[in-house]
């Protein structure tokens, strides 16, 4: 009796925890597996190993996030992305790497890394700042969340987030026009 209600409660912890289990990559499941990111094989996790032959250095090293992005967009800064697709080395090691760049001023927009939780480390915090930050994720994705709610296709409906966010028609509309070109 004692048994079967402690199993019912270890299910039912199990089918609330599986969502966020899920949503993680994989643990990993092999050393290095240069990302074939055209490869069409069956992988485990992350995509289909390069032959060895061809997984050189080049696939294994990356300078990218030495080099400043360009901040000269609405927002006032620049993301320099180094996930799998970026870094073929990260695959299936559950890792990734971003440089964000700030113009004076800028902000990085609200958002989510839906598949990844986010470490990062300030490297230089005044006047033109820059942070590095990691994934537990070789693939750890971003949402945008002014894009998400009014730039995207096709549109959240104006009196859905009139609702939602409770304001005018009017505020709604002058914010899906900043937004109209997905960016
Ligand atoms: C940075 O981006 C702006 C806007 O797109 C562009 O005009 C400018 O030439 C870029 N600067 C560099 C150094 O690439
Ligand atoms: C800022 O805006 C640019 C262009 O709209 C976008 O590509 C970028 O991801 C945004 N966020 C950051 C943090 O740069």
């Amino acid at each position: 009796m004692g048994y079967s209600k402690n199993l019912g409660a270890s299910l039912f912890a199990m089918l609330l925890l599986a969502p966020a289990v899920l949503a993680s990559d994989p643990d990993p499941l092999q050393d290095f597996c240069v990302a074939d990111l055209d490869g069409k094989a069956v992988s485990v996790n992350g995509h289909p190993c390069k032959p060895m032959s061809e997984a050189g250095d080049d696939f294994l090293f990356s300078t990218k996030l030495a080099k400043a992005g360009n901040t000269s967009t609405p927002n006032g800064s620049a993301v320099t992305e180094l996930d799998v697709a970026e870094w073929p080395g990260t695959n299936t090691l559950g890792v990734s790497m971003n440089r964000v760049d700030f113009a004076p001023g800028g902000t990085n927009p609200p958002h989510v890394h839906p598949r990844g939780t986010e470490i990062g480390m300030v490297m230089k915090g005044k006047t033109e700042a820059y942070m590095v930050v990691s994934f537990n994720s070789q693939n750890p994705g971003i949402v945008f969340v002014p894009l998400m709610l009014f730039g995207s296709n096709p549109p959240i409906p104006t009196p859905v987030l009139t609702k939602a966010l409770r304001v005018e028609a009017g505020v709604v509309e002058l914010l899906k026009s900043k937004f109209a070109g997905g960016s």
